[in-house]
């Protein structure tokens, strides 16, 4: 059988505090992408997601687990092969390119650093990444201070494709830009991804987006993942009390929407990670033996959806099953219209 594009298990990752204390960000994590999908990794503020990229990007060391590439554990590969393999666009498009570079250089030096041509064909490929990412191949003599911030990172998104990655790391990419720019950016990263099969492992806080672009979704809590499911699935038919809640409290238009379960309270304290499950303090549903079992494994469901609430089976059926446009936010309106008329274009152009 064909080993996945990207399968990593059982990643764990703590930081020393102040204290002589470990703070548990991320721990055991399994998650598992193919060629030319998207993951998207989703929760609250601090349960680990940004660390989880860093660990797949090996930017961390991982203190347990493994990651492998095409079925090869990436600790075998030296940096330059890896970061061929998997590049990353961050959520900072101000703090992520050299000031001092030329956007030419910023274009042309990874290319030529990894050999994949001489300084010629680098321009022209320069040249053509910004025609590309809807940018002038004009601009390349400019500096990052002479960009908006979507330029930016239309930028950043250009100089991870120059070496033709199979994965790219999107940490929160549009989360530091207006709404109608993080559209644009959202729809360009979609169009490349169908252009060139590139993998997307998607950092977001924004639920309505990742409705819109994942394949499938990870849900994180407290360093763990505790939902992972295709996202039709996951939206229609969550089965993790957190997803519920954390679906409740995502920003919707419709009337009539779900029934609301208000996410109170706070994650736990990651310095002093509670026995049994780590939801336990804020589920509606909990139970005594929730705090008396270690925190539950992910299990399946159903063939394709895994929950980590050892009442997974049993939970009330959802009021209203998702439908289409009901994660109505502006920007997934947005993404929605430009996306019919590409569509529409398409069918139109013989
Ligand atoms: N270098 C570090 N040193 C110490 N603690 C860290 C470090 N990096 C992250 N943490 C802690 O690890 C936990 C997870 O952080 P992480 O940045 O991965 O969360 P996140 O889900 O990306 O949050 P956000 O949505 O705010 O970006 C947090 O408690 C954070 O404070
Ligand atoms: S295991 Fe118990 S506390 Fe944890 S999510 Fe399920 S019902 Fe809630
Ligand atoms: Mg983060």
């Amino acid at each position: 059988m064909t080993p996945p594009l990207l399968w990593a298990e059982g990643l764990s990752r703590s930081f020393a505090v102040p204290g002589g204390r470990r703070l548990l960000a991320v721990d055991g994590v399994t998650v598992r992408l193919e060629r030319g999908r998207t993951l998207a990794v989703v929760g609250e503020s601090g349960c680990g997601k940004s660390t989880l990229g860093r660990l797949l990007l090996r930017l961390y060391p991982a203190d347990a687990g493994r990651i492998q590439l095409d079925g090869v554990d990436i600790e075998t590969m030296p940096n330059l092969a890896l970061r061929r393999r998997i590049q990353v666009v961050f959520q900072d498009p101000f703090g992520s390119l050299d000031p001092r570079q030329r956007i030419r250089d910023v274009l042309t030096r990874p290319m030529r650093l990894h050999g994949l041509c001489g300084r010629p064909a680098a321009l022209l490929r320069a040249a053509a990444l910004m025609e590309r990412v809807g940018l002038s191949p004009d601009l390349l003599d400019r500096f990052p201070h002479e960009f908006s911030g979507g330029q930016r990172q239309r930028i950043a998104i250009a100089r991870a494709l120059s070496v033709q990655p199979d994965i790219i790391v999107c940490d929160e990419p549009v989360s530091a830009l207006d709404v109608s720019v993080q559209a644009q950016v959202v729809n360009l990263l979609q169009d490349l991804q169908r252009d060139t099969g590139v993998a997307l492992l998607f950092i977001s806080h924004d639920l309505a987006l990742v409705r819109h672009l994942a394949d499938d979704v990870a849900v994180m809590y407290a360093g763990r993942v505790v939902e992972t499911a295709p996202a039709a699935q996951l939206f229609a038919n969550p089965t993790h009390p957190y997803t519920r809640a954390l679906l409740a409290a995502a920003p919707r238009t419709e009337v009539g929407a779900r029934q609301h379960v208000p996410l109170t309270g706070e994650p736990p304290d990651p310095t002093a990670v509670p026995p049994g499950c780590r939801f336990a303090n804020r589920c509606p549903l909990v139970r005594p033996v929730c705090r008396e079992n270690p925190h539950p494994p992910l299990l399946a469901v159903s063939a394709n959806q895994f929950s980590a609430c050892l009442f997974a089976a049993d939970l009330p059926a959802v009021a209203r099953p998702e439908t289409a446009d009901a994660a109505a936010t502006p920007l997934a309106n947005r993404i929605a219209v430009y996306r019919s008329a590409r569509d529409a274009a398409a069918r139109t152009t013989p």
